[in-house]
């Protein structure tokens, strides 16, 4: 009998042991989500502008149009947001109609910055002139990007093999324009944290506003996790803002990142088309609902619908499920009929057969299109 009561006590204390630590897992969290939504909704200077929320919008081509942006505002949460690259060449040539990403709608002006990729610290500084002429928060330049069909035109990311160019391309854009000028770059192409520390401090020197820093190698794409210690090391060496990127895909690693890197703010990329909630989440305290997964399809698709003609709209849809789907158990069915889809009428089918049916959440998102 006594062994029976010393068992059932054993087990007792368990339980008591496991329900405390759950309740101060519980407290963390919400001492996480505190700290870190008071940290988020602090007023920040870039330049001769504020922003009032830290968390921001990476600029992503193909996604980050009026429609998805439109959605992500709607949300809230988000304190800038940032265009999908442009070339700087065909909008200092006039040649705008031609860029896809070279598109906004009057009232995000005053959140949004244009992306802008180059060489030519000319055509730069002109592309620049008319971002600020039409009224954008700022401008942002390409440093970061590593597809080679950029860098083979010596834009993007292969700038950074280049300081002196980068840092004449800042100089110019400089002396022609006031608004913010963002650099977002990489750690350069080879592992070595002293390559962005010295790339920093040149791009501050010149005249930059605001960095955006993904903490990987020009030839890793998204293969190895970046170093986050690197976004300290930057933050450290330059007194402007910075803007930490890379792998944050739930608010813990957003508070991490803030914590272990002291990053001015944080720029969200894959996470911010997985659950465009995110932003409202982390820094308002939204609460999704279930259906909340359903709702944004649809919703993304008929913003689409009514800023795009019909084939531009299922183009981006392909696109933005190729990233949505990471959050569903059968997301790879998801995304393949999403793909079959060649009409409106056939994709709007597929989405409320897949809600209807097959839409069960996996916890962890899956980063099966890095
Ligand atoms: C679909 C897609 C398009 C992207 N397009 C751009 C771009 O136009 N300009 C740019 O600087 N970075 C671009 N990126 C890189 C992101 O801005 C970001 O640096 C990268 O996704 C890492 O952040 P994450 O881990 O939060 O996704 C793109 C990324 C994705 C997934």
């Amino acid at each position: 009998m006594s062994c029976i009561i010393v068992h059932v006590l054993i087990i007792l204390s368990d339980y008591e042991r496991i329900h405390n630590r759950i309740v101060e897992i519980g407290n963390l969290r919400l001492y996480i989500m505190s700290e870190l939504s008071e940290f988020l909704n602090r007023p920040l200077n870039i330049g001769n502008r504020q922003i009032s929320t830290r968390l921001v919008l990476a600029p992503m081509s193909k996604i980050g149009h009026p429609p998805f942006r439109q959605m992500v505002s709607e949300f809230g949460g988000c304190g800038l947001m940032f265009s999908e690259m442009c070339s700087a060449n065909a909008i200092a040539n006039n040649s705008s109609h031609k860029l896809s990403g070279f598109i906004w709608q009057t009232e995000e002006l005053p959140q949004l910055v244009c992306q802008l990729y180059g060489s030519d610290p000319m055509q730069m500084a002109k592309a620049a002139e008319m971002v600020e002429s039409k009224g954008f928060f700022g401008v942002d330049l390409n440093f970061g990007c590593s597809v080679s069909a950029l860098c083979r035109k010596n834009c993007g990311a292969a700038i950074l093999k280049n300081p002196a160019l980068a840092t004449q391309i800042i100089s110019a854009i400089r002396r022609a324009v006031s608004i913010p000028i963002f650099v977002k770059f990489r750690t350069g192409w080879e592992d070595n944290p002293k390559i962005p520390v010295e790339l920093a401090k040149r791009f501050e020197d010149a005249g930059a506003d605001a960095l955006s820093f993904h903490p990987r190698v020009a030839p890793d794409k998204r293969t190895r996790p970046p170093k986050w210690e690197y976004i300290g090391m930057v933050k450290q060496a330059v007194s402007i803002p910075v803007f930490g990127n890379g792998n944050v895909f739930d608010i813990e690693d957003c508070a991490k990142m803030i914590h272990t890197t002291r990053c001015d703010g944080v720029m969200l990329g894959r996470i911010a088309i997985a659950k465009p909630w995110s932003f409202a989440q982390w820094s308002t305290g939204f609460e999704p609902k279930a259906e909340i997964y359903r709702d944004c399809a649809v919703k993304l698709l008929e913003l689409l619908i009514s800023y795009f003609e019909e084939q531009t709209a299922l183009r981006r849809f392909h696109k933005f499920a190729a990233y949505y789907s990471g959050s569903f158990c059968f997301g790879h069915r998801f995304f393949a009929d999403v793909c079959k889809a060649k009409d409106i009428a056939a994709l709007k089918d597929t989405l409320n057969h897949f809600f209807e049916h097959q839409s069960e959440i996996n916890p962890k998102i899956i980063n099966r299109f890095s």
